[in-house]
């Protein structure tokens, strides 16, 4: 079966209760006939108010992160429970920004990962190379270890969705060519068929992530491997509605 594509937004810390209520009651009407899957990943704060603004929609609410504990002694940490109360359905962990400023590492984004799929939320696992790492032709030594260490452990890794997401190419206005996209994404797939099974690594929805836009969107998800994206910065606009319906437009 074809993969299904999912489109999903990243807010990153932007918005505000009512910025975030105004946008996505724009969208609404603008992503109602999407064949697609479709989120919008905002800050933990907001998740009540969007959950209620998106009610109804073809938009889930995602959150930015999510704590491998049940509950305890975490400040500023959130629980899969916490994000279940309001139906959220996906979280994305290990973000480059998180793993960045925040020291977050490959063995806690395995953790993170975990107690999501054992909670029914769907993790978003990113991974990805600095632009260093790629000068130094090191992208695959990094990838390699971002997915063993991080999905270490995973029973059914078709339920993972995975963020390529080159830290060059973040909020940088640089994306990625479509050429090298594809190309990374396909050896994420067949790392991921060697890790698991290829059978599993070919159901696997992987998108790319790093100033991907209206403009690039296209030729970006037409590349065979890449099922999806990941958005920043279009994703504060209504350009988001433009990215998921690029195939429509
Ligand atoms: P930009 O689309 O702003 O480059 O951000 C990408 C990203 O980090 C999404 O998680």
């Amino acid at each position: 079966m074809a993969r299904k594509p999912f489109i999903a937004g990243n807010w990153k810390m932007n918005m505000t209760a009512e910025s975030g209520k105004e946008l996505i009651a724009q969208l609404k009407p603008l992503v109602k006939d999407t064949r697609y899957n479709v989120a919008l990943c905002v800050p933990a704060i907001l998740i009540p108010a969007m959950v209620k603004a998106a009610k109804g929609s073809k938009i889930k609410i995602g959150a930015q992160n999510v704590h491998w504990a049940e509950k305890g002694a975490y400040t500023g940490e959130i629980s899969c429970e916490q994000l279940k109360e309001y139906g959220v359905k996906y979280a994305i962990i290990g973000h480059s920004e998180r793993r960045q400023y925040f020291g977050e590492t490959d063995e806690g984004v395995n953790k993170r990962t975990l107690a999501a799929i054992a909670n029914g939320i769907t993790p978003i696992v990113c991974v990805g190379e600095t632009l260093e790492e790629r000068e130094n032709g090191q992208t695959e030594k990094v990838l390699d270890k971002q997915l063993k260490d991080g999905l270490n452990g995973i029973e059914d890794i078709t339920k993972v969705v995975i963020a390529y997401e080159p830290v060059w190419a973040i909020g940088t206005g640089k994306t990625a060519t479509p050429e090298q996209a594809q190309e990374t994404i396909a050896y994420i797939r067949k790392k991921i068929g060697k890790l698991f099974d290829k059978r599993s690594a070919n159901k696997v929805i992987i998108q790319y992530g790093g100033s991907m836009n209206a403009k690039n969107c296209f030729d970006l998800m037409e590349q065979p491997d890449i099922d999806g994206g990941l958005i920043g910065g279009a994703s504060l606009t209504t350009e988001f509605a433009k990215v998921v319906n690029y195939l429509q437009d």
